[in-house]
């Protein structure tokens, strides 16, 4: 099988050009720009380097965006409270508490509180439950972002077996739903595997997949006799090894030559995930300036 890679780096780079045309368009018409703000507690490596890379891309797109630091002794009290000055300022389109936060603070509790209109991560329950239902929505970027590799690509979704291992809130619930969903981007049949699932049937699954998207975070999970010849392979993991190497959740080496198509890590997913922030925050500004 001659694998080919689905290029996370280069259609992240044309869905940003295309933003940064119509960013053009909206600023020289006389609006402001859209506005992202970041909010980022603590020091997280993974988090620094998904944040830099988060305002790179407002830059190429033409985006303001505000990082805003905090220590992460702040109570979670004092953190709702600047979720709410910025769920008021008219100013920012787009709010995104970066995620893991401290221990001491309960996640969902912040997700609740950001104002729906600027959840361009997509994880607020509304935004959540109306994309379930499939309504408009602002859709889990990473997810949303898987769906507009497959897209860029051409690589068809309905009607095909697709198996989704991992079922955390930000990738493996959501894009389960979605790709079930009557979406452009679809219309397919979805097994959720997950931590309890017994591996004699997740292997029954994923060796007559026809999609197989990861994230489990666990370096070499998914191994060449896993899958069959043709598959499609998704992998959302990022892990960094103890040599410092970015690895995914499959073994690339021996999985790739059965693909036809595969993601590299990195250059695949993760970068897909910031372009679809973009795409969010560029909804959300629409929608503010009654633009769409
Ligand atoms: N941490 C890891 N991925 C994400 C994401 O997509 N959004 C936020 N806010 N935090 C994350």
């Amino acid at each position: 099988m001659k694998m080919k890679l689905l290029d996370g780096k280069k259609c992240a780079e044309s869905l940003v050009t295309d933003i940064a045309r119509k960013v053009t368009g909206y600023v020289e018409s006389g609006l402001r720009k859209p506005h992202m703000t970041i909010i980022l507690v603590g020091k997280h490596a993974p988090s620094e380097s998904y944040v830099k890379s988060k305002v790179g891309s407002c830059e190429k797109a033409g985006f303001e965006s505000v990082l805003i630091r905090l220590p992460d002794t702040i109570s979670e009290a004092e953190l709702l409270e600047r979720v709410a000055t910025i769920n008021n300022d008219p100013t920012t389109d787009g709010l995104i508490v970066q995620l893991p936060l401290p221990r001491h603070i309960n996640q969902q509790n912040v997700i609740n509180a950001i104002s729906p209109e600027k959840d361009i991560d997509g994880f607020h329950p509304t935004n959540f439950g109306r994309m379930t239902l499939g309504q408009k929505a602002f859709r889990p970027a990473t997810a949303y972002g898987i769906c507009k590799l497959l897209q860029y690509y051409n690589i068809p979704v309905k009607g095909k077996h697709c198996v989704v291992i991992g079922r955390s809130n930000i990738v493996g619930k959501p894009i389960s739903i979605m790709l079930s969903n009557d979406f452009d981007i679809g219309n397919a049949t979805v097994t959720l595997a997950h931590i309890e699932t017994p591996r004699e049937l997740l292997l029954d699954e994923t060796r007559r997949a026809d999609i197989v998207i990861v994230a489990v975070g666990i370096p070499g999970f998914i191994t060449e006799d896993m899958v069959k010849e043709g598959v499609v392979m998704i992998d959302v993991g990022i892990n960094r090894l103890e040599n410092g190497k970015i690895v995914g959740d499959v073994d690339f080496e021996h999985v790739a030559g059965k693909c036809s198509w595969i993601t590299p890590v990195p250059g695949g997913v993760g970068r897909m995930t910031v372009a679809a922030l973009m795409i969010n925050t560029l909804m959300a500004y629409q929608n503010n300036f009654n633009l769409a």
